[in-house]
């Protein structure tokens, strides 16, 4: 029927105090300033999404390079049916980082939701998704949240209890180290009854010349995105980088089994803000990403340990990348 985005108050208006206590990036100069002025200097994965990131992102997953994307929708393509039938119809779909809301409306057909419940940090991007998935589907009951959901989930009254299913495709919840994603898991199964279920999207252990490609382009589409983040950094902290003076790095940690971002200084440079400066010495990094890969049963063993049971898997001819739908246990 009708779109229902939750506005946030741009303006002075006298309640726009509280309005911004919802807004995104609540919180986003103190969480930044600590990030730069830590030893091991790191910025949040959620901030690479401004709408050029989100954009970035999107054409990054076009990469020959990126199998996660694609290889993701050709299980979801192959196993619609099967997926549709172990989260059964009429869920309420909430889609957690819904970026394009793409994978979802893969979905769609098969699954006929009775509600979707597309959230992300980045506002301007889902919401022209929302509406363009909108028109496709006028009779679906869609519901887009500009959120940032890593810290709390926050719903609306007019998203029903029941009958949640929170969809987090993408090997998304790889940004999270295994513990933060038993947490956040842990949290996602407070938020919905004992009809309620997760449909996950995880990327699986493999040969690390296949990971550092991916995280490491030939044509620089993910050194962009990477490097975009300065600039949104600039914007929310009121930040000086220069985005010449940094290079994107990707590395592959084989102890903790995860491909890590960077951003490289290429000499000695020093970033300033209101509140705070701080000197990065040649070749000193700031950490921006975690993209951490499980095998099937470590995964369900975390989705077990956060109350979630009975996991059905569907996954590619290589074991690249798995889909996972477990319900509360
Ligand atoms: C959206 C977090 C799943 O970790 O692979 C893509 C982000 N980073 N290229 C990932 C990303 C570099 C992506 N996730």
């Amino acid at each position: 029927m009708t779109i229902q985005p939750e506005a946030y108050v741009q303006s002075d208006t006298p309640d726009a105090a509280i309005k911004r206590e919802s807004t995104p990036y609540d919180g986003a100069k103190a969480e930044l300033s600590a990030g730069l002025l830590d030893p091991s200097a790191s910025i949040s994965p959620k901030y690479l999404y401004d709408t050029m990131g989100s954009k970035l992102f999107e054409a990054l997953c076009l990469l020959p390079e990126y199998y996660p994307t694609r290889t993701e929708e050709a299980i979801i393509a192959a196993n619609a049916a099967s997926i549709a039938s172990a989260v059964g119809p009429g869920r309420t779909l909430i889609d957690l980082g819904a970026g394009n809301c793409a994978k979802a409306a893969l979905l769609f057909p098969m699954l006929q939701p009775r509600h979707y419940v597309p959230i992300d940090i980045s506002k301007t991007f889902l919401e022209q998704a929302a509406a363009q998935l909108q028109r496709r589907y006028p009779q679906m009951r869609i519901t887009p949240l500009a959120q940032d959901f890593s810290h709390e989930l926050s719903l609306p009254a007019s998203v029903g209890t029941e009958h949640r299913v929170f969809f987090y495709p993408g090997s998304s919840i790889g940004n999270f180290s295994p513990d933060e994603a038993s947490a956040f898991l842990r949290r996602l199964r407070q938020a919905c009854q004992a009809d309620g279920g997760v449909l996950l999207g995880i990327d699986l252990i493999k040969n690390p010349t296949l990971l550092r490609a991916a995280y490491d382009d030939a044509i620089g589409l993910t050194s962009a995105f990477n490097l975009n983040l300065l600039r949104n950094v600039n914007c929310l902290l009121d930040s000086d980088f220069n985005v010449d003076d940094w290079v994107h790095e990707a590395r592959f940690n084989s102890h903790e089994q995860c491909m890590q971002m960077y951003l490289k200084a290429r000499h000695a440079v020093t970033v300033r803000w209101p509140g705070g400066q701080r000197l990065f010495t040649t070749h000193e990094t700031i950490h921006t990403e975690n993209s951490y890969k499980y095998t099937v049963p470590s995964f369900i063993q975390l989705l077990a340990g956060a109350g979630f049971a009975h996991a059905q898997i569907w996954t590619d001819e290589h074991n690249w990348f798995a889909m996972v739908h477990a319900r509360a246990a």
